[in-house]
């Protein structure tokens, strides 16, 4: 079928949305290989306290060493292979959390080799004579670990080095954008887990345009007026995007009781803003709460979405605290979005379509076909 010549560019061919050898080409060549975000700090805050989770066919699991450092390895025994922390089931693709025994160690349920909380090797049944010479070879297969913003970002094919400075590298200029929201310091009040019957780049290329708000979000469109006019053409996320006047927050009422965070600048304390990190992580920032959003691919069509409501601890100790005017919000438009990235997945499946097309307003997504292609077509 004959593609006609239109001034617009092309999205990715329906392959990379469709086919299930694609897809295990990306987790080898973006979820193995690039930091994704795996978590909050703060859900696992005590030595041996542990998060498992299954990214690109890897059972792996994150923890905190005595120091309360991060460390994250394959679930995986040295010893017979077999897996550490449970998992099974449907639980094979959720987050589970537990504790370790004490004092904290991680021992397999196998033959009891006891690992310490930095992987090393400590102990292995009736094999004293030969534990010396095995311990410095036997520790477990580590995962690279690092925290930036409270975020948890874990790399799967890592060759040592300076975790933190390389996750840097690949956050680019958003720790810099976004520095005066206090992240870091923020709560989980309330989080939503979406199973949406999509391929991961779709739900990613609806969070990079607001063409589709007017006709997808006329709640959204009420609140921010400037999402209808002209297909969201020219509006500076940099700066931030201005709310219907009398509203200044992402809540049902478009206004909220509590404090802005502290170090906001007058625009921030109005505005709305929203960054995309490769490959996984999307946050929306208001003047006094953040909707983080981390995708999980599961299956070419398929994806978690992980949705965290994040506020300050000084508003979240209020007795009167209350998140469900942002979280109800957040949870109409996330549900129309996933919604429409399901028909899109849909849509896509019929054999008349060959791409998609970008429209002047959606360029951002030129940069998700980019990113996607740069990863998959490289030689090595
Ligand atoms: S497989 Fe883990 S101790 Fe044997
Ligand atoms: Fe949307």
């Amino acid at each position: 079928m004959s593609q006609p010549s239109v001034p617009l560019e092309r999205s990715l061919p329906r392959e990379y949305y469709l086919d299930p050898a694609l897809f295990a080409r990306e987790r080898e060549r973006i979820f193995r290989r690039e930091w994704f975000c795996a978590a909050r700090g703060a859900e696992f805050t005590q030595p041996g306290e542990w998060l498992l989770r299954r990214v690109a066919d890897e059972s792996v699991f994150v923890t905190r060493d005595r120091d309360g450092a991060l460390q994250a390895f394959l679930n995986l025994c040295r010893h017979r292979g077999a897996q550490l922390l449970p998992q099974a089931g449907d639980a094979a693709q959720l987050e589970r959390k537990g504790h370790g025994r004490f004092p904290a160690a991680i021992r397999c349920p196998y033959h009891n080799w006891t690992y310490e909380l930095d992987g090393a090797l400590r102990m292995a049944p009736h094999l004293d004579d030969c534990l010396a010479d095995v311990r410095g070879s036997l520790g477990l297969h580590r995962v690279a670990a690092a925290e930036w913003g409270g975020f948890v970002f874990l790399k799967l094919d890592c060759a040592g080095g300076d975790a933190a400075a390389d996750l840097a590298h690949q956050l680019g200029p958003v720790p810099e954008r976004v520095r005066r929201y206090p992240l870091a310091q923020l709560g989980l009040a309330h989080r939503i887990v979406y199973e949406v019957r999509a391929n991961w780049k779709v739900i990613v290329e609806n969070y990079n345009e607001c063409y589709h708000c007017g006709p997808v979000h006329p709640g959204l469109c009420e609140l921010v007026p400037a999402f209808r006019q002209a297909g969201g053409a020219g509006l500076d996320w940099d700066r931030g995007i201005p709310h219907r006047a009398g509203a200044d927050t992402f809540t049902t009422s478009g206004t909220s009781s509590r404090a802005s965070f502290p170090a906001l600048n007058a625009d921030e304390q109005v505005l709305h803003k929203g960054e995309l990190i490769y490959p996984n992580l999307m946050i929306s920032l208001a003047r006094e709460h953040v909707a983080a959003f981390r995708l999980w691919p599961e299956e070419c069509d398929r994806t978690t979405v992980v949705c965290d409501f994040l506020f300050h601890p000084d508003e979240m100790c209020r007795s009167d605290f209350d998140p469900t005017d942002a979280v109800d919000f957040w949870d109409g438009v996330n549900r129309e979005d996933w919604a429409i990235c399901e028909s899109v997945q849909r849509g896509m499946g019929s054999r008349a379509f060959v791409h998609g097309w970008y429209a002047p307003m959606e360029d951002l997504s030129l940069d998700i076909r980019r990113y996607v292609r740069e990863r998959l077509d490289a030689a090595d």
